[in-house]
């Protein structure tokens, strides 16, 4: 019975979600030529910058530098990388980076990978955590968290640190890379291996857990691959002009 309605239901929905998607990357007065048409040459980009040779090597040796050309090839969604200076490497504990397994050491580099394409002034309006290439080996680990501190200041934070984001080497969809003074260690990245999906709080007691928490089952995280965010703050939106638009059309 209910399919005619469905259609004629869904339909404006449909419109209103492509409506409602793309204002983030419209939002540039210009945005012209991605620049160069072939093979986007990230390797290039962070030499040029210098400052980025131990960014450079795992890159390459992990097999991440080239996984992230193929996929800005692939991906309408482009992909924002945050890359660690040589400095933010030096810093870390002597050894914390030969102590990680080749694995782990894949980790690192993808959670320092946005699949998806992020101006800076689009961090502000994120939801917390946002999910990194790392994210989908594990499920639900290696969030990254967003606090904007007015202006275009932001800051983002796992679990282990927290650093500025600096410097835009490039800010150009597809491709965002931002400077960041340390590396973006994570508790899942060098404590014991919480494999289990629920990797709930033993060091933080969860304010409100209501809102949060409730870790176990969140079919959302698992399909959306990004911007989930968006579209659970758009989800609002979309209901109340649905309902317009039924109100409309009978
Ligand atoms: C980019 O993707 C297209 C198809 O999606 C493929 O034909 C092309 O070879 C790819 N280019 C590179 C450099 O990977
Ligand atoms: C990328 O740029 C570097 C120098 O910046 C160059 O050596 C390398 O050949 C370039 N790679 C590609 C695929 O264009
Ligand atoms: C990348 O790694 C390969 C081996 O995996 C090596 O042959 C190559 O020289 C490396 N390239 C750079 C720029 O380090
Ligand atoms: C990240 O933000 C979420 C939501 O605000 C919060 O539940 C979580 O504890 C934060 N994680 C860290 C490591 O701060
Ligand atoms: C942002 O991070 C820096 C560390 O780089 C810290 O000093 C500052 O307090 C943070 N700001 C906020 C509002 O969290």
């Amino acid at each position: 019975m209910a399919s005619a309605s469905l259609i004629t239901l869904f339909s404006p929905l449909l419109l209103l979600v492509l409506l409602l998607a793309p204002p983030a990357q419209a939002q540039g007065p210009a945005a012209p030529a991605p620049g160069p048409a072939g093979p986007f040459n990230l390797t290039g980009l962070l030499d040029k910058a210098g400052q980025y040779t131990t960014l450079m090597r795992l890159l390459n040796s992990t097999g991440v530098g080239n996984q992230i050309v193929n996929q800005l090839n692939n991906s309408d969604q482009g992909m924002t990388l945050f890359a660690p200076t040589d400095n933010a490497f030096n810093n870390l504990k002597p050894g914390t980076l030969n102590s990680l397994s080749a694995q782990k050491q894949v980790e690192l580099v993808l959670s320092h990978v946005l699949p998806k394409f992020y101006k800076l002034s689009d961090f502000p309006l994120v939801s917390n955590p946002v999910r990194t290439q790392a994210t989908g080996q594990d499920g639900g680990a290696y969030g990254l968290n967003f606090t904007s501190l007015g202006n275009q200041q932001v800051n983002v934070s796992t679990d282990q640190v927290e650093t500025q984001v600096n410097n835009a080497l490039t800010q150009v969809m597809p491709l965002a890379v931002y400077q960041v003074d340390e590396v973006l260690l994570s508790s899942e990245l060098l404590g014991t291996k919480s494999q289990s999906p629920s990797t709930s709080p033993t060091t933080k007691t969860s304010n409100d857990g209501s809102k949060s928490d409730s870790g176990a089952k969140e079919p959302t995280a698992a399909d959306g691959t990004n911007a989930g965010g968006r579209i659970n703050s758009g989800l609002g939106i979309v209901a109340g002009l649905v309902l317009l638009c039924m109100g409309i059309l009978s």
